[in-house]
């Protein structure tokens, strides 16, 4: 039985559009996904939309527009966005679905059955913006504004269910404390672990029914119309509700919910509380990266300088989007500090890694192979070295099954960046080994004897470890590896003329060296375009269309 993987993103407010946050969080969460199935996990990846917010109702009405209308063009936004992104979901849940809806009333029957959710009353700080309450402590450390926003907290007095969150602070401790891998990076950890050191008070979980209309927009309270279940709580069940089905139940609990530090709270402590009240599993991880902020300033709506859909769109357009994201994967905010997206640094990564990188290394093999070898691959000689430099060698099956390994390794610990630089590492190594064996010499001296054999074999050498590089790089470039494949004659997926139609096999025996699924002696290498063109770092900027 092939091991099972569930990873999630967090389901993003409709009432924004989309811009680089949500498409980096669900572009990473996508990258994970591609390599667990490269390496034959059975892999659930769910992303989506949360759409019970008050804001919905609010921004509908200045639009003319039904709730339920304003929510169905942003999640057809949202969706438009990962397609651009390349991003291949197992199933996008929007949280207006009935199939989440009656799940969510079923979640909250069997928290009253067990006392975990009662009838109580509750004054705190609201702040609108975020659709949160804020206790007393965090209202006042931000001045009574939203830390957010910046808006003014306003406090409210409300008849409520609870959820009985203080009963299960003790558990939670222990819990983090005996898998500690539970909550990363680690600096987010130890900011949970710091605030658990105040004692937990019972959350609100509705929201009283008024004639404000934005009040009557989300899920009731079973048997009882005069309450609301509040939007984080709804949200937070989506995880769940979405494999809550007889063919997917066994993918829980998660592996990943991959999330940004702004919500670190609600999965970290409430979701899993609310899971041991439950009796559910606990999921494995959660993952809260850091923020992308833009030249150096962070990204906000009074600024209005988000890197939005449109600047992606153009980035895309000129780069090619596995160039966008393989500068989001390797450049991006995964640890916990922040990452600037800057035109110039996008121009460097993406001339050093790819144009002159990957595609030139590409590009300079396959270039020989058709112009010494009329595009057959020729046969490698007995040597099984790569050379490094002058007096550096390192066997060259080694090499790959090393890199292989590594890569393997930091994804478990969701390392994307580290495991990405480990197939960029290989196709390094086909550089130095073309520069220490200069084989374009070697190329004017065809009559001397062994020499022909010599060529063949650095340029078989370096053709295959390229083709192992690609297997690695594949999460970050699905459409450009799915093409390389092609103009080689050896992809490994099921259906070389799409990148999301699955591997023959895992990946180890795939990127093999020499192996079953390696490149074959007297095979066809087409020199094809190259991947990538370089870019000019004096170009300006590419803009998004003035709309
Ligand atoms: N709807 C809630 C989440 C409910 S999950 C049960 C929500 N939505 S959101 O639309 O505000 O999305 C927040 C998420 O968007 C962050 O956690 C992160 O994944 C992504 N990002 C938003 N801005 C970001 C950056 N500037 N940088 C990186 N990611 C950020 O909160």
């Amino acid at each position: 039985m092939p091991k099972r993987f569930y990873i999630t993103t967090p389901i993003y407010y409709v009432n924004d559009r989309p811009h680089i946050g949500h498409c980096y969080t669900t572009t990473l969460a996508d990258a994970v996904a591609r390599f667990r199935r490269l390496l034959g996990n059975q892999t659930f990846f769910l992303t989506g939309t949360d759409e019970h917010a008050e804001k919905v109702v609010t921004t509908a009405a200045e639009r003319r527009v039904s709730p339920i209308q304003w929510a169905d063009t942003n999640a057809a936004e949202f969706r438009a966005a990962f397609a651009l992104m390349r991003c291949e979901y197992s199933d996008f849940i929007r949280t207006t679905e009935e199939r989440h809806k009656s799940r969510v009333v079923a979640y909250i029957r069997e928290l009253q059955a067990s006392g975990d959710v009662f009838l109580g009353e509750y004054t705190g700080w609201w702040d609108p913006s975020q659709e949160e309450y804020l206790t007393e402590t965090t209202a006042k450390e931000a001045n009574y504004v939203s830390p957010v926003s910046g808006k003014p907290l306003a406090q409210r007095t409300e008849k409520n269910y609870f959820f009985r969150l203080s009963a299960y602070q003790d558990r939670l401790l222990e819990h983090i404390r005996a898998h500690p891998e539970c909550i990363q990076p680690e600096a987010r950890r130890n900011e949970v672990l710091g605030r658990l050191r105040d004692r937990l008070t019972d959350v609100p979980i509705s929201r009283a029914v008024t004639s404000d209309p934005a009040s009557q927009w989300g899920i009731l309270m079973p048997d009882d119309p005069g309450h609301r279940i509040y939007v984080w709580i709804d949200a937070l069940f989506n995880y769940l509700s979405t494999v809550d089905t007889d063919d997917r139940r066994e993918f829980w609990p998660a592996d990943v919910h991959v999330i940004a530090k702004d919500i670190l709270w609600f999965h970290a402590v409430i979701w899993p509380c609310l899971l041991m009240a439950l009796k559910r599993p606990l999921p494995r991880c959660v993952y809260a990266h850091a923020y992308w902020v833009r030249e150096g300033r962070k990204m906000s709506k009074s600024l209005g300088n988000f890197v939005d859909l449109e600047t992606l769109r153009a980035y895309a357009d000129r780069f090619g989007v596995d160039a966008l994201r393989w500068y989001l994967l390797t450049q991006g905010p995964l640890g916990a500090t922040d990452a600037d997206f800057s035109h110039s640094k996008f121009v460097e990564v993406y001339n050093a890694d790819l144009a002159n990188g990957f595609s030139n290394s590409v590009n300079r093999v396959g270039n020989m192979i058709e112009k010494y070898f009329a595009g057959t691959l020729p046969a490698p000689g007995k040597e099984h070295s790569i050379e490094l430099g002058p007096d550096a060698r390192t066997d060259r099956a080694r090499a790959v099954s090393d890199s292989v390994a590594a890569a393997t390794a930091a994804l478990d610990r969701l390392a994307v960046d580290e495991s990405l630089l480990a197939g960029r590492r290989l196709v390094t190594i086909v550089d130095q080994h073309i520069n220490a064996t200069e084989p374009f010499k070697l190329a004017k001296r065809l009559d001397e004897p062994g020499v022909r054999d010599k060529l063949a074999d650095v340029l078989f050498t370096c053709a295959e470890v390229l083709r192992s590089a690609s297997l690695l790089l594949f999460p970050a470039m699905p459409d450009s590896c799915a093409k390389l494949w092609r103009a080689w004659n050896c992809s490994p997926l099921n259906d070389p003329a799409d990148a999301d139609s699955g591997f023959k096999a895992g990946l180890t025996e795939l990127a093999e060296f020499g192996g079953r699924f390696g490149l074959k002696p007297g095979g066809k290498i087409s020199k094809g375009d190259p991947l990538f063109m370089r870019a000019d770092p004096a170009d300006s900027p590419p803009a998004a269309p003035v709309s």
